[in-house]
């Protein structure tokens, strides 16, 4: 199978090392050195998973040989059976890179979308063929993460549905088919979860680490809520508590004043090396 993945930030270069490891993959970013660091961050990971004996050195190399980086995307050797995008959560954007797609001949492959809330009815419409759109909603870190959310859109016909659960198996992980809804399942709990942590610090009830410790012994999460969102990205965060907002009109979504504050700031998590915590 040979996949296209479109965007090369965390969720992009994560996405492309996991299809790396089943078939060639080509990855594009519109900022080719953004591109560039992806490769050298996954080439790090592997050498690491290597020398922990986590991983072969014929596994790491099958994985690298596979991994291709286009500076253009019209230097796509030959159509593709699978396109997902992983650009910026901007409607917007997204339809404008699907105009361009649509002028390239990619043959007709599974259109998809990693997005982490916006519609994928919509999405659909504006990409080369609505039957053949999916929502594809990988977790951070994705190589990491077992769980796919597979999203229908209104016109995403069964056959393409069927195949995506197929090509989730092939990468060793789990696929839950999900009905469009904003957040799909996991943003819709988890999000609001983080808000709510917010409020918690906010309203002086506990430290940032007495809530994240609570959260992870007194719920077996692996990070704290405030943790997770600094690794997540604040202005990810606030982005998909906007989208559950707008789309609902429901006031158990409204972001935390404090969350909107700190992403005004430029307090973002680890990208910014501040947030709920520092980082170095
Ligand atoms: N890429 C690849 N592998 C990575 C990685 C990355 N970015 N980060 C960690 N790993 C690997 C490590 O190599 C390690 O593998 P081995 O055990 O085989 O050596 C394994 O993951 C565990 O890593 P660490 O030992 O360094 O750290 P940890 O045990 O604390 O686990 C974690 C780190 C996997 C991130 C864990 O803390 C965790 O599961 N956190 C919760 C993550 C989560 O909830 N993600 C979902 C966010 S929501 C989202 O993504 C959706 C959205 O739309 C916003």
């Amino acid at each position: 199978m040979r996949v296209l993945v479109i965007g090369a930030g965390t969720m992009g270069s994560g996405i492309a090392q996991c299809f790396a490891g089943i078939g060639p993959t080509y990855l594009y970013d519109v900022n080719n050195e953004v591109t560039i660091k992806a490769k050298v961050a996954i080439e790090k990971i592997l050498e690491r998973q290597v020398s922990r004996e986590r991983m072969t050195v014929a596994d790491k190399d099958l994985i690298l040989n596979n991994l291709n980086l286009l500076e253009d995307l019209r230097e796509l050797p030959g159509q593709v059976d699978l396109v997902i995008e992983a650009v910026a959560e901007r409607a917007e954007i997204k339809k404008k890179l699907f105009q361009e797609l649509k002028e390239l001949n990619l043959g007709q492959p599974i259109w998809a979308s990693n997005t982490s809330s916006l519609s994928i009815t919509e999405l659909a419409a504006h990409s080369p063929d609505p039957t053949a759109f999916i929502g594809m909603h990988f977790f951070n870190p994705a190589p990491v993460m077992k769980l796919v959310e597979l999203i229908k859109g209104e016109r995403t016909s069964d056959e393409t549905l069927a195949q995506c659960q197929k090509i989730v198996e092939a990468l060793g992980k789990t696929s839950v088919q999900v009905e469009e809804a904003p957040g799909f399942v996991v943003n819709r709990l988890l999000i609001p979860m983080i808000n709510e942590a917010v409020a918690v610090l906010a309203e002086g009830v506990a430290t940032p680490e007495d809530i994240d410790t609570a959260m992870k012994l007194g719920a077996n999460h692996p990070m704290g809520p405030l943790a997770l969102a600094d690794f997540i990205g604040l202005d990810i965060v606030l982005d998909i508590l906007n989208v559950l907002h707008d789309e609902t009109l429901d006031p158990k979504y409204r972001p935390h004043l404090l969350l909107k504050k700190m992403v005004r700031a430029g307090k973002l998590g680890r990208k910014s090396n501040e947030g709920f915590y520092q980082y170095s």
